[in-house]
């Protein structure tokens, strides 16, 4: 007979690593005052700053419909800082990031695109209120006709530390307990409205019943007061979410696949009345959310111009943009704009630079980096590390981490040494060297006008 030997594996951690997984925060204090490293953010502390008042005003409801341009050269730290934000807006507060390069697809329009965005940035905030029966159970009491084995009807009294009542059971009700497992002595409660039951753990005066009981069994106390409660239950959706749902030509199943397709604005204009509505009757509240577009002078005129409008409507979440671009054409036209926006757009905005880091900002992520991606890099190699950040380029040095610990596993070494940095730094040339291998390659390559001119 052959028996079959199963082998375990070791498991091994699989993680991804993001660019910006190491960013857990803005790293402020409670009087936002910037700490020089927290968080997993570094320096910076202006811009920091100005995005933590930004994140305090949109936490307190105060604002929307504004927008702000986080300006700088690459890898200063942009795309971190919005990051940081996301992760510092309240737990209801939508946040939604976007590249504008995403929204020029082939399925909807750009400004459809745009306007989903939109409304996926603006919570609604809607309270229900449900009745709740909570009680310790005194007794159960069925009454089983003789002609059938299935229970008919029974009595359920229930207690508070104040006062006891007895409820009629009708055959639903007495089947849910069953299922429950719910006893005399347990502390349960009741949805008035669905009958759903529940049961929340037993009686601290029934404790002593048994002499056993498993770990599993939570101990609560009876409940005081009255035995009907009113309950406030607060659910939050994207202004987005409702628009999917009540559009008839998607359903809600569009939801889960995200094919939401065009939605039409008859569908949009009854949801701002239906909402306004709620609003009124205090059923719910607008939380302004943030809507983040990257690489933002990749957006053409005509988004831009819709942009404008849209951040006018009372149902507007706070824009927070980004752009590496100095002086640049806008896209769609033949003019030239600062960062590729319009200058109407421009004007409306709140502009935060991001300044180039110091030697020791540029140490100190390296450093965090390497932490993030479990990478034991020796003092010399990362000191080697922060003059390539300095000399050409953060993001390149980051990538120098993951390279250079495959050569030290490689030498099956665990501590990443200042060989193995080297090594790294002349297997993968950074731009400026790439720059200047083109220029001296010139005529081997293809297309260059140098070249050609050579060939002539
Ligand atoms: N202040 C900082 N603290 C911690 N990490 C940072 C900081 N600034 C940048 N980084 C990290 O450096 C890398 C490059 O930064 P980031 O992507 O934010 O640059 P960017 O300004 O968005 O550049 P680009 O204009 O090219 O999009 C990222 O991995 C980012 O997480
Ligand atoms: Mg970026």
């Amino acid at each position: 007979m052959s028996s079959i030997v199963t082998k375990t594996k070791d498991l091994q951690r699989i993680e991804r690593i993001g660019a910006h997984s190491h960013v857990h925060g803005l790293g402020l204090s409670d009087s936002l005052e910037p700490k020089a490293s927290s968080q997993g953010m570094v320096g910076q502390l202006d811009a920091r700053k100005a995005a933590g008042v930004l994140v305090r005003m949109i936490n307190e409801g105060k604002i929307a419909g504004r927008a702000v341009l986080m300006a700088g050269a690459p890898g200063s730290g942009k795309t971190a800082i919005a990051t940081g934000i996301a992760q510092s807006l309240g737990p209801d507060v939508p946040f939604t990031s976007l590249s504008a390069s995403e929204i020029f697809s082939l399925e909807m329009s750009k400004t459809e695109a745009l306007m989903q965005a939109f409304r996926r940035s603006i919570g609604v905030r809607i309270k229900e209120e449900s009745v709740i029966i909570e009680g310790e159970v005194v007794e159960i009491q069925i009454d089983r006709s003789p002609t059938s084995a299935i229970a008919q009807t029974g009595k359920l009294t229930l207690k508070t530390t104040d006062m006891e009542t007895i409820y009629d059971l009708g055959q639903k009700m007495i089947e849910s307990l069953n299922t429950e497992k719910i006893v005399a002595g347990d502390i349960m409660s009741i949805d008035k409205a669905t009958g759903k039951i529940s049961k929340l753990g037993r009686s601290y005066s029934r404790s002593r019943d048994y002499d056993a009981t498993g770990s599993t069994v939570k101990f609560v106390a009876c409940p005081e007061g009255e035995l009907q409660k009113r309950k406030e239950i607060v659910n939050t959706v994207s202004l987005h979410d409702i628009d999917v749902v009540n559009s008839r030509s998607q359903g809600f199943l569009a939801l889960f696949s995200g094919d939401t397709g065009e939605i039409k604005q008859e569908v949009r204009d009854q949801i701002n009345l239906k909402v306004a509505e709620w609003k009124e009757e205090g059923k719910a509240d607008i939380v302004p959310g943030v809507l983040f577009i990257d690489e933002v002078h990749m957006l053409d005129i005509e988004c831009f111009s819709f942009l404008n409008r849209a951040l006018e409507d009372s149902l507007s979440p706070i824009l927070i943009m980004a752009s590496n671009r100095a002086v640049t054409k806008i896209r769609g036209t033949k003019y030239m704009s600062p960062h590729g926006i319009p200058m109407d757009l421009l004007d409306r905005t709140l502009i935060v630079k991001t300044q180039p880091y110091s030697e020791e900002e540029l140490g100190e992520i390296l450093r965090i980096r390497a932490e993030e991606e479990d990478v034991d890099l020796e003092p010399q190699a990362r000191e080697r590390l922060t003059n390539i950040a300095y000399d050409s380029s953060l993001r390149y040095a980051i990538q120098l981490i993951t390279v250079g610990n495959l050569i030290a596993l490689k030498r099956k070494q665990t501590k990443v040494a200042l060989a193995d940095i080297e090594k790294a730094y002349s297997l993968f040339f950074d731009e400026k060297r790439s720059v200047q291998y083109t220029t001296e390659h010139q005529s081997q390559l293809m297309f260059s006008e140098a070249a050609a001119s050579v060939n002539l």
